[in-house]
């Protein structure tokens, strides 16, 4: 690495960050162990820039923090009044677009917006409810596909195409009548080449790509964000053997 290089820093809330060249703002500063929420960010997965949960203040502009590359002396600031109130309006809508019942959902617990709304504080609904009508797909033998809690993050879109090689998934329409599909001439996952094994069935930040028969298999109280906050074990467990709460720890 050239000299340059290695002085390349920006600062995250007046904290020194360094960078290398290509690095996102998100990259950096998770490498650096400082965390930004995020959603539809994952490392290792190309950038989505769907979510807007990572929203920073970069040079004074709102950017999303997983998309917008790092510059010499930047000044970024995350964990301000307002940026902390953006988040939490646009974690606000997430809930309101879909039906989030976290009491009666599976994967509480184990949910990344669950769990970053916890930790940005968000405490109460604000926008009316829409209470969308959506399929439950349980034509699968391993899995379940519910829409109701799918929030097009397109992480298993991209980990089908680009790790699995498969495309099992797609998001069609646009704006409010986008929608996750999957590709069988029937619409079902169940007439899919869909497995355990994919890099798409573990990848899901919600509730929405469920396994069959892992359902309670770890007590609600025990679950990967029920023993640590999402800003201290990262986002979505991606190895069903790693018991909750050890993976993807961050320094
Ligand atoms: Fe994201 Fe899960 Fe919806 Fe796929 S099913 S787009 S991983 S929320
Ligand atoms: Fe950056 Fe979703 S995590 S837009």
């Amino acid at each position: 690495m050239s000299n340059e290089q290695q002085r390349s820093t920006f600062t995250l809330d007046g904290r020194r960050i360094a960078f290398t060249p290509g690095q996102t703002i998100m990259d950096a500063a998770l490498a650096a162990g400082v965390y930004i929420p995020h959603l539809c960010h994952k490392p290792g997965f190309a950038p989505h820039g769907s979510c807007r949960v990572c929203v920073v203040r970069a040079d004074d502009r709102e950017v999303s923090a997983c998309t917008a590359p790092a510059a010499t002396d930047m000044r970024v600031e995350s964990e301000v009044a307002d940026i902390r109130a953006l988040r939490v309006a646009v974690l606000q809508m997430l809930f309101a677009e879909g039906n989030h019942v976290c009491p009666a959902c599976e994967a509480s617990g184990n949910c990344t917006l669950q769990a970053v709304a916890y930790h940005c504080g968000m405490l109460t609904p604000r926008f009316p409810q829409r209470f969308p009508r959506r399929a439950v797909d349980a034509s699968h033998p391993d899995f379940i596909l519910d829409h109701n809690r799918c929030i097009l993050c397109e992480l298993c879109v991209r980990a089908s195409r680009d790790h699995d090689g498969k495309r099992v998934f797609a998001v069609s329409g646009r704006g409010i009548a986008s929608k996750l599909i999957v590709d069988a001439p029937s619409g079902r996952l169940g007439d899919t080449d869909f497995s355990a094994d994919d890099a798409a069935a573990h990848v899901c930040p919600v509730g929405a790509i469920l396994r069959r028969d892992e359902a309670f298999r770890v007590p609600i109280g025990r679950r990967r964000f029920d023993v640590a906050p999402v800003s201290r074990v990262g986002d979505v467990q991606t190895d069903p053997d790693v018991p909750a709460g050890a993976a993807e720890v961050l320094p």
